[in-house]
């Protein structure tokens, strides 16, 4: 597997952050074996743990095949869900695509995203751009209940059948959800939606490698297979690096370090920070601990977080994730007059002045007390992220069972629905509702 992911080895942390890595190997070592024993808190939601090489050729078919059907009648395809139900396939489909896939004809249906906000204009855009097109709807949600996707679902639906029909809508409509309850499992029985499942034992956050992520990504023309086979590898393979980023992180958040940023050199890589933000963020972040995962887009963001990273509080360390190999090659000109004072660059790559803007900023911000763990992937393609996917979840599990949390609950999350629920006086919250009104009379 080092031949792939390669982890700054813990002993890179320097003085007592280092000795406190030495010090955590051992726990680390305890921490993987309660999740691969599956004796730990939260042991009911180990499904992801091998679920890579479980998947098998029929179930991978299956799923090639909806995609299939989906890619040869529609124009657009709406991926609705929120929260684990929507960043992974976001990630992976942001990675993997052209940037400006948006603005250009392509090959097969565009992957659009809904029911991961509840912005009123967000919405009138996309039923304004989808409006009188064919389109099929791929709706994600494993409690088959939230309100987000809820929303998006009701008003999507509603304008298929009403457009193109009740059979072309039931067609082109799957449901991912739980195998059997849920309000959006007893509609699509009712509607005779295609449906797949997402395992009772694969929490939202770790469920990218089920059709939840699956899926989206096959309908968008990407290989899910090499995908799968990325995440075998890590799966199977020697998890020294996994061991190593657990270590790393718990050493310096130990020593004061309570925010990790996850940096990126590649525009391609936003929406895999925001999958690992929740990934690690509502894994770890319980019972009053855990560090803040946050991220920024280098070297845009240099210009304005910058300025904070290199010289703000010094409760911060960074794990960067750096990409070997570009898709393509763009050479800087000469230019004869120079006005520019770029020729110093001209003949050079891009990607060449990139990787010494990545290099300069890691010593710069070393240099500056910032810890800097480093990942390298050797190029953005459907394996290596396979393997980057898995390599976050494993390490998320061993790095929350050295914390002392249980890495796969999310009781934390309930609070503002009960809120919002109450607020819009949904049947059942009446107690609540009248609780938040005297709150705010004062
Ligand atoms: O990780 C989680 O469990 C959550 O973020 C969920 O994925 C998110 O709330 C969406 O839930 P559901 O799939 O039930 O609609």
């Amino acid at each position: 597997m080092n031949d792939f992911i390669q982890v700054i080895n813990r002993y890179a942390l320097q003085g007592e952050d280092a000795t406190r890595a030495q010090g955590l190997h051992e726990q680390a070592l305890q921490a993987r074996k309660v999740l691969e024993d599956g004796t730990g808190e939260g042991n009911d939601f180990l499904g992801w743990l091998h679920l890579p090489s479980s998947i098998d050729d029929q179930q991978l078919t299956d799923i090639e095949a909806t995609a299939a059907r989906l890619r040869q009648e529609c124009e657009y395809v709406i991926a609705i869900g929120i929260g684990g139900s929507y960043l992974g396939a976001k990630a992976v489909l942001e990675a993997l695509s052209d940037h400006f896939a948006a603005y250009k004809a392509g090959n097969g249906p565009k992957v659009l995203f809904a029911g991961n906000n509840i912005g009123e204009d967000y919405l009138h855009d996309l039923m304004t751009l989808v409006d009188g097109r064919k389109f099929g709807i791929i709706v994600i949600s494993k409690s088959g209940t939230t309100t987000e996707p809820a929303i998006a679902f009701r008003l999507f639906k509603e304008m298929l059948e009403r457009q193109q029909g009740k059979e072309f809508a039931a067609r082109n409509i799957i449901a991912i959800t739980d195998a059997r309850k849920g309000a959006l499992r007893n509609l699509a029985t009712q509607e005779g939606y295609t449906t797949y499942v997402i395992p009772d034992n694969v929490g939202g956050r770790f469920s990218v490698l089920t059709p939840v992520g699956l899926l989206p990504i096959a309908v968008a023309g990407f290989d899910i297979r090499a995908l799968v086979a990325g995440a075998v590898e890590v799966e199977k393979g020697d998890d020294e690096a996994v061991i190593n980023y657990a270590i790393a992180r718990n050493a310096l958040y130990q020593g004061g370090k309570k925010i990790e940023i996850l940096v990126n050199f590649c525009p391609r890589l936003h929406y895999l920070a925001e999958w690992w933000k929740q990934l690690y963020g509502e894994s770890e972040g319980k019972d009053h601990k855990g560090i803040f995962p946050a991220s920024v887009d280098f070297t845009t963001d240099l210009h304005s977080m910058g300025q904070w990273i290199q010289d703000g509080e010094r409760t911060i360390f960074e794990t960067v994730l750096s990409v070997g190999d570009q898709q393509h090659e763009v050479v800087i000109p000469s230019d004869d007059a120079d006005l520019d004072g770029l020729n110093y660059i001209a003949g050079k790559r891009v990607d060449e002045v990139n990787k010494m803007a990545e290099l300069g900023t890691r010593l710069a911000h070393v240099d500056g007390g910032v810890p800097n763990l480093l990942i390298t992937i050797p190029a953005l393609t459907e394996r290596y992220l396979g393997q980057l996917i898995y390599f976050f979840e494993k390490a998320c599990g061993v790095s929350g069972y050295m914390l002392g949390v249980n890495p796969f609950n999310q009781p934390g999350v309930e609070a503002y629905k009960k809120n919002m629920f109450a607020l819009l006086n949904k049947p059942g919250y009446e107690e609540q509702t009248t609780a938040l009104q005297a709150k705010l009379k004062g």
